[in-house]
């Protein structure tokens, strides 16, 4: 065999997980095999027959494969020649359809302050996060490369349980960039598709968002009691092996910092013992294989080297570069499109005046990849691709958050017709668009003015002291 092929079927709504998993895996497998020779990786799947069992399943999916090259993966793989590895699985419900949700507490002496939750726990997968996974742009493929090797991990752990004696690995991963570029978003989803590629193994998969912030104290060695307490409740939870265990800290700068820049700046010995203390508690997981740690953070230089050494995936993610604005752009307004509330008469703005095309190439409904345009269209056509990719070209230094937001934005300020021409989205997009990389720019020469001015300030500060200890040392 070439490898396994990823085949994700999702039970409907209301049929609870677990539902005749086994039966229905068998039957989805003798039933791809009798109406495909192939299949197309990244695609659903329709099934014939009549079967109750498969009327359970709301969706089959063909999401990979073990020894794909190419992200994203179209590829086109045999039946006789692959595996199928058939995952079985339902979504929980959203957090505040409650049922699929907890809050946690960390339990606290009863002398010490109350501390607000400091993180959640929420079942996996969750609608919460449905689509996510496709909605994500990055330049590289860190998405597929970040699960691949995480389930690759857990496996090998799993088969032998005593490999964290001679590997140094963890399962840990560090995602940094920018704010706004996607790594909670990512992180999220790579949490949920695990929850679906380890199916097989956990029965259970539990996502703790821990917001390193609200770990931070000023009060005299409570940061520290907190992380250590955070860290044994994550263990006892972790006790249970068909449970698999993901934890998010956002924005870990807060409690793994550099000890050796706390220490030349003179600074309390608080987060120097924060730092300790995170150090100590990840290294008590080396040896689990359910728990996967998953670390953000917008200040990578301020994190602490022993701690990003212990990160064995690091990942950079950055504000989106123009191919993926465009298509960030096309993948919110072809949602738009397809739900009706935008409509297009025609893709193409301008006809070409190219001779040698007789035919124009049927319009497609959505706006179509640039891939597309430029198999089908010649580059010298005003379209909606170009014209799309224009405006993305416009977006230069904006972040993924933000992009996401101005499509809608558009639409609410300028458009006042319901369902509104593609054409029209367009223009007031490049309207809002221009805005907000104008306001960017503004912010920025604030942002450096200012720093101008702290270095002014701490300049006179330094001069300031070094006068009073001459002073000192002259009385
Ligand atoms: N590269 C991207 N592709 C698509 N959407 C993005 C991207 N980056 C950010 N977003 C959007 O912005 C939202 C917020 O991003 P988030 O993950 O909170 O950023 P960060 O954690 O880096 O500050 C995401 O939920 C997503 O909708
Ligand atoms: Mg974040």
């Amino acid at each position: 065999m070439l490898g396994t092929l990823y085949v994700e079927a999702r039970l409907k709504d209301g049929t609870y997980h677990g539902f005749r998993e086994q039966e229905i895996r068998t039957e989805v497998a003798i039933q791809i095999h009798r109406s495909h020779k192939e299949v197309k990786v990244g695609t659903a799947v329709r099934l014939g027959g009549s079967l109750s069992l498969l009327a359970a399943i709301e969706r089959l999916d063909i999401t990979g494969h073990s020894k794909s090259r190419e992200f994203p993966d179209e590829t086109i793989y045999s039946l006789v020649q692959n595996d199928l590895e058939i995952l079985v699985y339902s979504l929980w419900p959203e957090p505040d359809d409650s049922s699929g949700n907890e809050d946690c507490q960390v339990n606290e002496d009863e002398n010490t302050t109350s501390y607000p939750h400091p993180f959640d726990v929420l079942a996996l997968p969750n609608r919460a996060f449905d689509g996510l996974w496709e909605s994500l742009v990055y330049q590289d493929p860190i998405g597929e490369l970040t699960l691949r090797a995480l389930v690759r991990a857990v496996r090998k752990r799993r088969g032998d349980p005593t490999s964290w004696r001679t590997s140094s690995w963890q399962n840990t991963l560090l995602l940094h960039g920018p704010p706004g570029s996607g790594k909670t978003a990512l992180a999220q989803t790579l949490a949920q598709r695990l929850s679906i590629r380890l199916s097989n193994i956990f029965l259970v998969t539990k996502l703790l968002q821990i917001n390193a912030h609200m770990l931070f104290s000023h009060l005299f060695g409570d940061t520290t009691k907190k992380i250590g307490r955070l860290f044994e409740t994550i263990a006892e939870m972790a006790l249970n092996d068909s449970q698999l265990i993901v934890v998010i800290f956002d924005e870990v700068e807060t409690i793994a910092s550099s000890r050796e820049k706390a220490a030349q700046r003179n600074e309390p010995g608080e987060s120097i013992k924060a730092t300790n203390e995170v150090l100590r508690s990840l290294d008590k997981f080396r040896r689990s294989s359910n728990v996967i740690s998953m670390f953000t953070s917008n200040l990578v230089g301020s994190l602490d080297s022993a701690f990003v050494d212990r990160c064995c995936l690091e990942e950079e993610v950055n504000i989106p570069a123009t191919e993926c604005v465009f298509e960030i752009l096309r993948k919110e307004i072809n949602g738009l499109l397809q739900c009706g509330i935008v409509f297009c008469e025609t893709m193409i703005y301008e006809a070409w005046s190219d001779s040698t095309v007789t035919t124009r190439a049927s319009t497609p409904n959505l706006i179509p990849s640039r891939q597309w345009a430029n198999i089908h269209w010649p580059s010298t056509a005003t379209t909606a691709v170009s014209e799309l990719y224009r405006i993305a070209m416009l977006a230069k230094g904006l972040s993924g958050r933000k992009l996401k937001g101005l499509v809608t934005n558009a639409q609410y300020k300028y458009l006042v017709d319901e369902p509104s021409d593609l054409r029209d989205l367009l223009v007031a997009l490049e309207a809002v668009i221009r805005k907000a990389t104008r306001q960017r720019t503004n912010v920025g020469k604030q942002e450096e003015e200012e720093a101008a001015n702290q270095s002014d300030v701490a300049k006179f500060l330094t001069n300031l002291e070094a006068d009073e200890n001459a002073n000192g040392m002259n009385s």
